[in-house]
């Protein structure tokens, strides 16, 4: 049987080399061959930053939660190797359009100015709107952000799997499914692509694992180590 080709995403960069959300570890994932790259988002002091926690505590060397912090103490923090928290804009550029940029919406009223920063580099740049893709677990931002500029992909983050499997993304109107990987069934897969969608599995690392979503027909997967799921 002829190995199927998964659409790999660098989690967080490429977390397992580098510090998770830097923009070291984005170079990471792209020296790496990532197709994609994923970083998790807030919206701060009018500012995007790229941080997976509500609280800066496990990957900075700044305490407390990320929300009531200034722009400027949050930039002075060290997010790994002297690395800054870096700004969702910086990411963009890092990557440049070399692979798809899956910006995961995790602060609250985060769609808005991630889809007018989306705006500026399509309408400045000429980059397209399938440069992106949008994911949330708060499946309000995508309904948001679908509202705002229906062009941009967006996919369902899901920690289980609903009795009517993937028909609740159809609503939402996303392009894909995003179930951790130990959600991952051949029903699920099969209902997913019957309605159009994709079906993106996180966070799959071991060789093992990946094997198994290839083999359930998942069309790609979020993993630390971009080079294994190549
Ligand atoms: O988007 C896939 C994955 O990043 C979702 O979980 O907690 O790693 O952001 P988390
Ligand atoms: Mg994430």
């Amino acid at each position: 049987m002829k190995a199927q080709k998964l659409f790999c995403f660098g989690h967080r960069g490429a977390r397992g080399h580098e510090p998770e959300n830097t923009l070291r570890s984005v170079r990471k994932g792209l020296e790496l061959g990532a197709d994609g790259i994923e970083v998790d988002v807030y919206f701060v002091d009018g500012e995007l930053i790229v941080i997976h926690d509500r609280t800066l505590g496990r990957t900075t060397n700044g305490s407390g939660f990320v929300s009531n912090k200034s722009f400027a103490y949050l930039r002075s923090l060290d997010a790994g190797k002297g690395e800054k928290i870096p700004t969702l804009a910086e990411v963009f550029d890092t990557v440049n359009r070399r692979a798809i940029i899956n910006v995961e919406l995790k602060g609250p009223r985060t769609a808005a100015p991630v889809v007018k920063l989306i705006d500026d580099y399509v309408a400045q740049r000429g980059w397209r709107y399938d440069d992106f893709l949008l994911s949330a677990f708060d499946h309000k931002q995508i309904v948001e952000a679908k509202r705002l500029r229906p062009e941009i992909p967006t996919g369902a983050l899901m920690e289980r799997v609903p009795r009517s499997l993937a028909a609740f993304a159809v609503k939402l109107g996303a392009s894909s499914v995003n179930p951790p990987k130990e959600r991952v069934t051949a029903k699920l897969v099969a209902d997913a692509h019957r309605r159009g969608l994709k079906v993106f599995a996180f966070t799959v690392n071991e060789p093992a694992d990946i094997a198994r979503m290839r083999a359930l027909g998942v069309d790609g997967v979020f993993s630390d180590y971009p080079e294994r799921c190549r």
